[in-house]
Protein backbone atom coordinates (compact mmCIF):
# COMPACT_ATOMS: atom_id res chain seq x y z
CA UNK A 1 0.00 0.00 0.00
CA UNK A 2 2.60 2.24 1.01
CA UNK A 3 4.94 1.92 -2.46
CA UNK A 4 2.35 1.90 -4.31
CA UNK A 5 0.69 4.92 -3.48
CA UNK A 6 3.78 6.51 -3.38
CA UNK A 7 4.76 5.46 -6.82
CA UNK A 8 1.14 6.71 -7.54
CA UNK A 9 1.48 10.01 -6.34
CA UNK A 10 4.75 10.90 -8.18
CA UNK A 11 3.60 9.57 -10.79
CA UNK A 12 0.75 12.06 -11.14
CA UNK A 13 3.07 14.62 -9.80
CA UNK A 14 5.44 13.91 -13.17
CA UNK A 15 2.66 13.73 -15.43
CA UNK A 16 1.49 16.94 -14.51
CA UNK A 17 4.85 18.78 -14.56
CA UNK A 18 5.54 17.26 -17.78
CA UNK A 19 2.73 18.32 -19.48
CA UNK A 20 2.86 21.94 -17.68
CA UNK A 21 6.02 22.88 -16.62
CA UNK A 22 8.00 22.46 -19.65
CA UNK A 23 7.83 25.48 -22.37
CA UNK A 24 8.93 25.79 -25.40
CA UNK A 25 11.58 27.97 -26.33
CA UNK A 26 11.80 27.15 -29.84
CA UNK A 27 9.20 29.61 -31.91
CA UNK A 28 10.51 28.51 -35.20
CA UNK A 29 7.98 27.91 -37.21
CA UNK A 30 6.32 28.52 -41.15
CA UNK A 31 2.61 28.90 -41.35
CA UNK A 32 -0.72 28.97 -39.33
CA UNK A 33 -3.02 26.85 -39.36
CA UNK A 34 -6.55 28.55 -38.71
CA UNK A 35 -9.28 26.04 -37.47
CA UNK A 36 -13.01 26.60 -37.91
CA UNK A 37 -15.48 24.01 -35.67
CA UNK A 38 -18.82 22.87 -36.80
CA UNK A 39 -19.89 23.04 -33.01
CA UNK A 40 -22.59 20.49 -33.28
CA UNK A 41 -20.10 18.22 -34.37
CA UNK A 42 -17.70 19.04 -31.31
CA UNK A 43 -20.76 18.45 -29.52
CA UNK A 44 -21.55 14.87 -30.44
CA UNK A 45 -18.24 14.17 -29.51
CA UNK A 46 -17.97 15.87 -26.27
CA UNK A 47 -21.16 14.28 -25.26
CA UNK A 48 -19.62 10.39 -26.24
CA UNK A 49 -16.80 11.29 -24.56
CA UNK A 50 -17.87 11.12 -20.68
CA UNK A 51 -21.11 10.37 -19.78
CA UNK A 52 -22.51 13.61 -18.00
CA UNK A 53 -20.33 15.76 -20.63
CA UNK A 54 -22.91 18.57 -21.96
CA UNK A 55 -22.58 21.34 -24.50
CA UNK A 56 -22.90 25.27 -24.97
CA UNK A 57 -24.06 25.75 -28.23
CA UNK A 58 -23.87 29.19 -30.13
CA UNK A 59 -27.32 31.05 -30.16
CA UNK A 60 -27.14 30.47 -34.10
CA UNK A 61 -25.98 26.61 -33.68
CA UNK A 62 -26.15 26.45 -37.85
CA UNK A 63 -23.08 28.45 -37.46
CA UNK A 64 -19.15 27.79 -37.68
CA UNK A 65 -16.60 29.02 -34.64
CA UNK A 66 -13.00 29.15 -34.48
CA UNK A 67 -11.25 26.42 -32.99
CA UNK A 68 -7.43 28.15 -33.11
CA UNK A 69 -4.44 29.87 -34.65
CA UNK A 70 -1.80 27.42 -34.53
CA UNK A 71 1.47 28.30 -35.67
CA UNK A 72 2.77 25.38 -37.60
CA UNK A 73 6.19 24.34 -38.56
CA UNK A 74 6.08 22.44 -41.91
CA UNK A 75 6.13 18.77 -42.03
CA UNK A 76 5.43 18.78 -37.86
CA UNK A 77 2.48 19.71 -35.51
CA UNK A 78 4.12 22.58 -32.91
CA UNK A 79 5.46 23.83 -31.86
CA UNK A 80 3.12 24.41 -28.83
CA UNK A 81 3.08 25.98 -25.48
CA UNK A 82 5.88 28.32 -25.78
CA UNK A 83 7.77 30.58 -23.09
CA UNK A 84 6.40 33.69 -24.22
CA UNK A 85 6.63 36.24 -21.87
CA UNK A 86 3.07 37.45 -22.52
CA UNK A 87 0.27 35.66 -20.22
CA UNK A 88 -3.45 34.92 -20.72
CA UNK A 89 -5.18 37.69 -19.30
CA UNK A 90 -8.84 36.50 -19.35
CA UNK A 91 -9.66 40.92 -18.80
CA UNK A 92 -8.66 41.71 -22.24
CA UNK A 93 -11.28 39.16 -23.34
CA UNK A 94 -14.21 41.37 -21.74
CA UNK A 95 -14.97 43.81 -24.42
CA UNK A 96 -15.45 40.62 -26.86
CA UNK A 97 -16.84 38.47 -24.77
CA UNK A 98 -20.18 38.55 -26.32
CA UNK A 99 -18.40 38.16 -30.01
CA UNK A 100 -16.36 35.24 -28.55
CA UNK A 101 -19.25 33.10 -26.99
CA UNK A 102 -20.54 33.31 -30.16
CA UNK A 103 -18.07 32.43 -32.52
CA UNK A 104 -15.47 30.82 -30.70
CA UNK A 105 -17.13 28.88 -28.39
CA UNK A 106 -16.36 27.20 -25.74
CA UNK A 107 -18.94 24.02 -26.31
CA UNK A 108 -17.66 22.14 -23.38
CA UNK A 109 -20.43 23.14 -21.06
CA UNK A 110 -18.72 21.14 -18.08
CA UNK A 111 -16.23 23.66 -17.83
CA UNK A 112 -14.64 26.97 -17.04
CA UNK A 113 -16.17 29.37 -19.23
CA UNK A 114 -12.36 30.78 -19.90
CA UNK A 115 -10.89 27.48 -20.02
CA UNK A 116 -10.64 26.67 -23.65
CA UNK A 117 -9.42 30.15 -24.80
CA UNK A 118 -6.57 29.87 -21.89
CA UNK A 119 -5.88 26.75 -23.50
CA UNK A 120 -5.88 28.42 -26.98
CA UNK A 121 -3.81 30.94 -25.83
CA UNK A 122 -1.18 29.14 -23.49
CA UNK A 123 -0.53 25.84 -26.45
CA UNK A 124 -1.00 28.15 -29.44
CA UNK A 125 -1.20 32.13 -29.20
CA UNK A 126 2.23 32.11 -27.05
CA UNK A 127 4.27 30.52 -30.26
CA UNK A 128 1.84 32.95 -32.35
CA UNK A 129 2.89 36.29 -30.05
CA UNK A 130 5.91 36.50 -32.34
CA UNK A 131 3.92 37.81 -34.86
CA UNK A 132 3.23 41.82 -34.16
CA UNK A 133 -0.37 40.62 -35.38
CA UNK A 134 -0.67 37.99 -32.66
CA UNK A 135 1.43 39.91 -30.15
CA UNK A 136 -0.97 40.52 -27.23
CA UNK A 137 -4.32 38.16 -26.17
CA UNK A 138 -6.68 40.94 -27.77
CA UNK A 139 -4.67 40.79 -30.51
CA UNK A 140 -4.60 37.06 -31.10
CA UNK A 141 -8.44 36.36 -29.93
CA UNK A 142 -9.63 39.49 -32.40
CA UNK A 143 -7.74 38.14 -35.39
CA UNK A 144 -9.73 34.85 -34.92
CA UNK A 145 -12.94 36.64 -34.91
CA UNK A 146 -12.11 38.49 -38.27
CA UNK A 147 -10.80 35.29 -39.73
CA UNK A 148 -14.42 33.40 -38.19
CA UNK A 149 -15.68 36.59 -41.02
CA UNK A 150 -13.08 36.84 -43.69
CA UNK A 151 -13.08 33.08 -44.20
CA UNK A 152 -17.00 32.06 -43.44
CA UNK A 153 -17.65 28.55 -44.61
CA UNK A 154 -20.99 28.98 -43.99
CA UNK A 155 -21.22 31.23 -47.26
CA UNK A 156 -18.43 29.68 -49.40
CA UNK A 157 -20.05 26.16 -48.50
CA UNK A 158 -23.99 27.60 -49.29
CA UNK A 159 -22.69 28.91 -52.71
CA UNK A 160 -21.64 25.61 -54.06
CA UNK A 161 -25.43 24.63 -52.54
CA UNK A 162 -23.27 22.70 -49.30
CA UNK A 163 -25.92 22.99 -46.33
CA UNK A 164 -25.96 21.20 -43.05
CA UNK A 165 -28.13 18.25 -43.63
CA UNK A 166 -28.28 14.73 -42.18
CA UNK A 167 -28.32 12.80 -45.55
CA UNK A 168 -24.63 13.37 -46.42
CA UNK A 169 -22.47 14.54 -49.22
CA UNK A 170 -19.50 13.12 -51.27
CA UNK A 171 -16.16 14.76 -49.47
CA UNK A 172 -14.53 15.48 -52.75
CA UNK A 173 -17.61 18.19 -53.36
CA UNK A 174 -17.08 19.96 -50.18
CA UNK A 175 -13.13 19.68 -50.07
CA UNK A 176 -13.26 21.31 -53.87
CA UNK A 177 -15.94 23.55 -53.40
CA UNK A 178 -13.15 25.28 -50.26
CA UNK A 179 -10.91 25.28 -52.78
CA UNK A 180 -12.21 26.76 -55.37
CA UNK A 181 -13.41 30.14 -53.12
CA UNK A 182 -9.73 29.70 -51.58
CA UNK A 183 -7.54 28.88 -54.10
CA UNK A 184 -5.59 26.82 -51.96
CA UNK A 185 -5.53 23.07 -50.58
CA UNK A 186 -7.90 23.19 -47.40
CA UNK A 187 -7.77 20.72 -44.50
CA UNK A 188 -11.28 18.31 -43.70
CA UNK A 189 -11.74 16.57 -40.09
CA UNK A 190 -14.20 14.38 -39.27
CA UNK A 191 -15.24 12.72 -36.05
CA UNK A 192 -16.16 8.90 -37.05
CA UNK A 193 -19.00 6.99 -34.85
CA UNK A 194 -17.29 4.40 -32.95
CA UNK A 195 -20.28 2.27 -34.39
CA UNK A 196 -21.85 3.27 -37.83
CA UNK A 197 -18.58 4.54 -38.68
CA UNK A 198 -20.08 7.38 -39.97
CA UNK A 199 -18.26 10.00 -40.44
CA UNK A 200 -19.19 13.93 -39.38
CA UNK A 201 -17.53 17.32 -40.52
CA UNK A 202 -16.23 18.68 -37.48
CA UNK A 203 -13.32 21.13 -38.82
CA UNK A 204 -12.09 22.61 -41.68
CA UNK A 205 -8.79 24.00 -41.67
CA UNK A 206 -6.98 27.08 -43.91
CA UNK A 207 -3.86 28.02 -43.79
CA UNK A 208 -1.54 30.98 -43.87
CA UNK A 209 1.71 32.56 -44.60
CA UNK A 210 3.46 34.52 -42.18
CA UNK A 211 1.76 37.79 -43.69
CA UNK A 212 -1.36 35.93 -43.75
CA UNK A 213 -2.03 35.11 -47.34
CA UNK A 214 -3.74 32.40 -48.30
CA UNK A 215 -1.51 28.96 -49.05
CA UNK A 216 -2.21 24.88 -49.55
CA UNK A 217 -2.16 23.47 -46.20
CA UNK A 218 0.06 20.17 -45.46
CA UNK A 219 -1.47 16.75 -44.48
CA UNK A 220 -1.75 16.86 -40.50
CA UNK A 221 -0.25 13.41 -40.18
CA UNK A 222 1.45 11.01 -42.86
CA UNK A 223 -1.96 8.82 -42.93
CA UNK A 224 -3.50 11.85 -44.93
CA UNK A 225 -3.84 12.73 -48.21
CA UNK A 226 -1.52 10.32 -49.88
CA UNK A 227 -3.86 8.14 -52.31
CA UNK A 228 -7.15 10.20 -52.00
CA UNK A 229 -5.44 13.31 -53.09
CA UNK A 230 -6.91 15.40 -50.04
CA UNK A 231 -5.79 16.75 -46.53
CA UNK A 232 -8.19 14.71 -44.15
CA UNK A 233 -9.37 11.79 -42.12
CA UNK A 234 -12.97 11.46 -42.85
CA UNK A 235 -14.23 7.94 -43.78
CA UNK A 236 -14.13 8.09 -47.10
CA UNK A 237 -15.86 5.06 -48.03
CA UNK A 238 -19.41 7.30 -47.23
CA UNK A 239 -20.48 9.84 -47.75
CA UNK A 240 -20.00 12.72 -45.03
CA UNK A 241 -22.42 14.20 -42.84
CA UNK A 242 -22.83 18.24 -42.73
CA UNK A 243 -24.76 17.84 -39.32
CA UNK A 244 -28.17 19.69 -39.35
CA UNK A 245 -29.10 18.13 -35.94
CA UNK A 246 -27.24 16.09 -33.49
CA UNK A 247 -28.64 12.63 -33.73
CA UNK A 248 -30.65 11.60 -30.77
CA UNK A 249 -28.42 8.90 -29.66
CA UNK A 250 -25.87 10.99 -29.18
CA UNK A 251 -27.80 13.67 -26.40
CA UNK A 252 -27.84 12.58 -22.77
CA UNK A 253 -31.81 13.31 -22.82
CA UNK A 254 -32.71 16.82 -23.06
CA UNK A 255 -29.46 18.66 -23.97
CA UNK A 256 -27.97 21.12 -22.60
CA UNK A 257 -30.76 21.83 -20.53
CA UNK A 258 -30.49 24.52 -17.26
CA UNK A 259 -31.35 21.55 -14.85
CA UNK A 260 -28.68 19.18 -16.49
CA UNK A 261 -25.72 21.55 -16.34
CA UNK A 262 -26.44 21.71 -12.57
CA UNK A 263 -26.91 18.25 -12.02
CA UNK A 264 -23.51 17.90 -13.88
CA UNK A 265 -21.80 20.55 -11.42
CA UNK A 266 -23.42 18.30 -8.52
CA UNK A 267 -21.75 15.16 -9.82
CA UNK A 268 -18.68 17.33 -10.72
CA UNK A 269 -18.31 18.73 -6.79
CA UNK A 270 -18.91 15.17 -5.86
CA UNK A 271 -16.42 13.80 -7.94
CA UNK A 272 -14.20 16.50 -6.54
CA UNK A 273 -14.85 16.11 -2.98
CA UNK A 274 -13.62 11.48 -3.56
CA UNK A 275 -11.04 12.89 -4.96
CA UNK A 276 -9.81 15.49 -2.09
CA UNK A 277 -10.46 12.48 0.36
CA UNK A 278 -8.53 10.36 -1.53
CA UNK A 279 -5.66 12.48 -1.48
CA UNK A 280 -5.75 13.29 2.04
CA UNK A 281 -6.43 9.53 2.58
CA UNK A 282 -2.70 9.58 0.54
CA UNK A 283 -0.97 11.80 2.49
CA UNK A 284 -2.07 10.27 5.94
CA UNK A 285 -0.62 6.59 4.89
CA UNK A 286 2.53 8.05 3.72
C1 LIG B 1 -21.41 33.95 -42.25
O1 LIG B 1 -22.37 34.03 -43.27
C2 LIG B 1 -23.69 33.74 -42.85
C3 LIG B 1 -24.59 33.79 -44.07
O2 LIG B 1 -24.06 33.03 -45.11
C4 LIG B 1 -24.12 34.74 -41.79
O3 LIG B 1 -25.40 34.40 -41.30
C5 LIG B 1 -23.13 34.72 -40.64
O4 LIG B 1 -23.45 35.74 -39.71
C6 LIG B 1 -21.73 34.95 -41.17
N1 LIG B 1 -20.78 34.76 -40.05
C7 LIG B 1 -19.94 35.70 -39.66
C8 LIG B 1 -19.05 35.37 -38.53
O5 LIG B 1 -19.88 36.78 -40.18
C1 LIG C 1 -14.32 23.89 -59.21
O1 LIG C 1 -13.83 24.55 -60.33
C2 LIG C 1 -13.62 23.71 -61.46
C3 LIG C 1 -12.96 24.51 -62.56
O2 LIG C 1 -13.53 25.76 -62.69
C4 LIG C 1 -15.00 23.14 -61.90
O3 LIG C 1 -14.83 22.28 -62.98
C5 LIG C 1 -15.59 22.37 -60.72
O4 LIG C 1 -16.90 21.93 -61.07
C6 LIG C 1 -15.67 23.25 -59.50
N1 LIG C 1 -16.08 22.39 -58.40
C7 LIG C 1 -16.86 22.80 -57.43
C8 LIG C 1 -17.21 21.80 -56.39
O5 LIG C 1 -17.26 23.96 -57.35
C1 LIG D 1 2.78 34.82 -48.56
O1 LIG D 1 2.16 34.53 -49.78
C2 LIG D 1 2.02 35.63 -50.64
C3 LIG D 1 1.21 35.20 -51.83
O2 LIG D 1 1.66 33.99 -52.34
C4 LIG D 1 3.42 36.13 -51.02
O3 LIG D 1 3.32 37.26 -51.86
C5 LIG D 1 4.16 36.48 -49.75
O4 LIG D 1 5.48 36.86 -50.05
C6 LIG D 1 4.18 35.30 -48.80
N1 LIG D 1 4.76 35.70 -47.54
C7 LIG D 1 5.73 35.02 -46.95
C8 LIG D 1 6.21 35.53 -45.64
O5 LIG D 1 6.20 33.99 -47.42
C1 LIG E 1 -36.91 17.31 -24.44
O1 LIG E 1 -37.88 18.18 -23.87
C2 LIG E 1 -39.03 18.41 -24.66
C3 LIG E 1 -39.95 19.39 -23.96
O2 LIG E 1 -39.36 19.94 -22.83
C4 LIG E 1 -39.76 17.10 -24.94
O3 LIG E 1 -40.87 17.33 -25.78
C5 LIG E 1 -38.79 16.13 -25.61
O4 LIG E 1 -39.42 14.89 -25.80
C6 LIG E 1 -37.54 15.97 -24.76
N1 LIG E 1 -36.60 15.12 -25.50
C7 LIG E 1 -36.03 14.07 -24.94
C8 LIG E 1 -35.12 13.29 -25.83
O5 LIG E 1 -36.23 13.74 -23.81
Amino acid sequence: MFNFCYLWHSLILTICFSSYGQLSSDFDWDYIVFSQRWPLSTCAEWEETKPGNVCNLPTNRLTWTVHGIWPTKSGTRGPISCNSAIHFDPNQLTPMLDDLKEHWTNVEANTKQNSFWEHEWKKHGTCASILPQFDSVTNYFSRGLKFNKDYNLSTILESNGVVPNNNGYNLQDVYNTIMNSTGKEPSIQCVTDKNTKESFISEIRICLNKTLDLIDCEPSSAHEKGDIGMNTNCNLKKSVIYLLKIPQFYLNENESEMNEIDQTFQNWKYYTMIYNFLNVLFWITL
